[in-house]
């Protein structure tokens, strides 16, 4: 990290670390937006929000906001973990969250199932726990529990970093970005949640928040490992704790991996010279993508459900069909006895159930299972893994 790129930032100070390299450290939030700065952002931010709540209309309208909240998460888990260079597919992550073996790349699936839990536990801790440093702590060590470093980083699951971490490089003389060291990591991580926890809001839109507490999170990198993640988990916590979203449906970091380059210079451009107009507004259009991207993707699995609906219509609907159907959409890969259990059922009951599913073409079974057999509702899945931004709604 070049110290004559960071002295003069307005946005941090530098100091020493222990073996003598220059470390940023970001002034704690939120910086001074001039009052022009903001008249910029009222575009973004006006359309942002009109795609939020169009996203929270259509979740306040759901019968089950569960139909959509999982697939969200299962597709926001597996591209914020290949962000970082963490790989799976969606058939493997929904057969080992159904309990069976993941095929291939077992330690990496594990990893991508640790982020889907992670974050779901995260979410329904909010309403017991304010969003605080505990609750990130708690997702750190869910995120990397059991999992073997293969970076050589060893991350202690849960615990902010011991040793001065660095950014964009194998040796920390050629980063690209050093981040504070522990200690000034910790004062700042205090002052971030006095901001998490402030009353007087001083004017700012929690989306505007979002993206204030995004950058000072990545930039303290209080953790040895997995920042990324974690910090991006932090944008829907934060959204769901500050009442901007009513459910958990909005997730960046599908449309964060297309633009990924540019979200990490624009984060480092903040550091380096202030550039909080370009990082907010960035940030700002990818809040709208994301969330019409959302909207899509419900249009989608709603329109799978009355497919799914009107064939078992044919087959003679019983409640136990359309109860595996609701289950479905939570995990799409499902085993006989699963269902039985689910149910509450006999195994041949089930078994009924599968068959008629099967039949009505809901259902597939899994080749290169057995023992048990899976199945999977592969509609299901292709809106889960075919989110095609490209052809989301268009703004109104
Ligand atoms: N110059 C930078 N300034 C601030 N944050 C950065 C910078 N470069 C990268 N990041 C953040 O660091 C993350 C990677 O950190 P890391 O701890 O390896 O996350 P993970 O283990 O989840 O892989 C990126 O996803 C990005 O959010
Ligand atoms: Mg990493």
């Amino acid at each position: 990290m070049k110290k004559a790129d960071f002295e003069d930032s307005p946005s941090g100070t530098l100091v020493l670390t222990e073996r003598g390299q220059y470390a940023f450290v970001p002034n704690p939030l939120p910086p001074a937006l001039a009052p022009g700065l903001l008249a910029d952002l009222n575009t973004p931010l006006a359309e942002a929000a009109a795609a939020v709540g169009e996203l929270n209309g259509l979740g306040r309208l759901m019968r089950n906001p569960y139909l959509l909240i999982r697939p969200l998460q299962a597709q926001e888990a597996l591209t914020s973990s290949s962000m970082e260079g963490t790989y799976t597919t969606l058939d493997d992550l929904l057969l080992v969250e159904a309990g069976a073996d993941a095929p291939v790349r077992a330690a990496d699936t594990q990893e991508v199932l640790n982020y889907r839990l992670a974050l779901s536990e995260a979410i329904a801790s909010l309403a017991e726990i304010p969003l605080s440093l505990r609750t990130l702590r708690q997702a750190h060590a869910q995120l990397l529990s059991g999992v073997a470093r293969h970076r050589g980083t060893a991350a202690r699951a849960g615990e902010f970093k011991q040793h001065q971490n660095f950014i964009g490089a194998y040796e920390i003389e050629k980063a690209r970005f050093i981040p504070p060291p522990r200690a000034q990591a910790l004062a700042c991580l205090d002052d971030l949640e006095c901001f998490l926890h402030r009353e007087d809001r001083q004017g700012l839109h929690p989306l505007i928040d979002a993206a204030l507490i995004h950058y000072q999170f990545e930039t303290i990198h209080p953790f040895s490992d997995g920042n990324g993640r974690v910090g991006r988990m932090l944008i829907t916590l934060h959204l769901v704790s500050s009442g901007v979203m009513r459910h958990p449906i909005l997730y960046l970091s599908p449309v964060l991996e297309g633009r990924k380059d540019e979200y990490i210079d624009r984060m480092y451009a903040v550091s380096k010279a202030g550039d909080w107009a370009g990082w907010i507004s960035f940030f700002l259009e990818m809040v709208a993508q994301a969330a019409r991207s959302a909207c899509t993707t419900a249009d989608r699995l709603l329109a799978v459900e009355q497919d799914y609906r009107s064939r078992l219509q044919q087959a003679g609907r019983s409640a136990n069909l359309l109860g595996i159907v609701d289950l479905l959409f939570q995990t799409p890969i499902l085993s006989i006895p699963q269902i039985a259990e689910h149910l509450g059922v006999t195994y041949p009951a089930a078994q009924k159930n599968v068959r008629h599913l099967v039949d009505a073409g809901v259902l597939q079974e899994m080749s290169g299972t057995s023992n048990p057999r899976y199945f999977v509702a592969r509609d299901i899945l292709n809106v889960i893994s075919g989110i095609d931004h490209a052809h989301a709604r268009p703004s109104h």
